[in-house]
């Protein structure tokens, strides 16, 4: 008999991969990138009759957990989507509210994602982003460049149209002959060539929509959709949308 694979020997197990394992996730077969659409912020806040910027510091709170609950479970990769390209579509209120709020959380979680061994990236049209945003972003970046845990990217003025716009304009800028522009060449020119495509995405708060995020690498992403709204969601969910990417079967359009 083969020797027990060491992700599957029980006593090294922490709580969270223990508490995968018994609620059915095999760890052998987690997925390699996840990239969440954290949605219902808003949501959750009005129907407490609270205003939407403490629905934002929920969600925060939230993601605070799934990237501790991400990188105890073995992930690899973890995206998620923080601002749109489109943000100005918001209140000025909300949008400098959740701008404030987003360096805030960069700045205040860097010391202990950096003691986790997590390397933060960004992804999105990074040099619109206000100075003081982008700054923290950079700072976060660069003082975990050389960390090999959880490689965590936070999606900010992000567009995956955008994405593409830009890589076609990266390319052409290089001298890219029409021949030249292939997938190939077209998917080493996103922001970040180096992160494998997701294999999970998970959207929350019910709405069945990409938005726009890594369109991209998404294309043959499983998609599992929750209920719970993003200051909700917890690891009970994370496991949820695990097993249902462990259950289907993926062809990548074959048979
Ligand atoms: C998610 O919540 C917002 C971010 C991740 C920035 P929303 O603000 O979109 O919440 P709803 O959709 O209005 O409930
Ligand atoms: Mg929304």
């Amino acid at each position: 008999m083969a020797a027990p694979h060491p992700a599957t020997n029980e006593s090294v197990l922490n709580d969270v991969q223990r508490q995968a394992v018994e609620a059915g996730v095999s760890l052998d077969a987690l997925p390699q990138h996840v990239a969440i659409i954290m949605d219902g912020n808003g949501r959750w806040a009005t129907s407490r009759g609270l205003p939407r910027l403490l629905g934002h510091r929920e969600g925060y709170r939230s993601l605070r957990t799934v990237i501790k609950d991400a990188y105890d479970l073995g992930l690899k990769y973890l995206t998620v989507y923080a601002l749109t390209a489109e943000t100005w579509r918001r209140p000025d209120d909300e949008d400098e509210g959740l701008m404030k709020l987003i360096e805030k959380a960069t700045r205040d979680e860097l010391r202990v994602m950096h003691q986790n061994n997590v390397k933060v990236r960004a992804a999105g049209r990074i040099h619109e982003v206000p100075e003081s945003l982008r700054q923290a972003l950079e700072d976060g970046i660069e003082t975990t460049k050389d960390n090999t845990g959880l490689v965590f990217t936070l999606a900010v003025y992000y567009g995956g149209r955008a994405e593409i716009v830009d890589a076609v304009r990266a390319l052409v800028q290089e001298g890219a002959t029409p021949e030249a522009i292939t997938e190939d060449a077209l998917r080493a020119h996103l922001y970040n060539s180096d992160i494998p495509d997701p294999d999970l995405m998970i959207r929350t708060a019910g709405e069945m929509r990409w938005s726009n995020f890594l369109i991209w690498q998404s294309a043959y992403a499983e998609l599992a959709v929750t209920e719970a709204t993003w200051p909700e969601f917890r690891l009970e969910h994370m496991i949820e949308a695990i097993k249902q990417f462990q259950s289907r079967k993926r062809k990548f359009g074959g048979l």
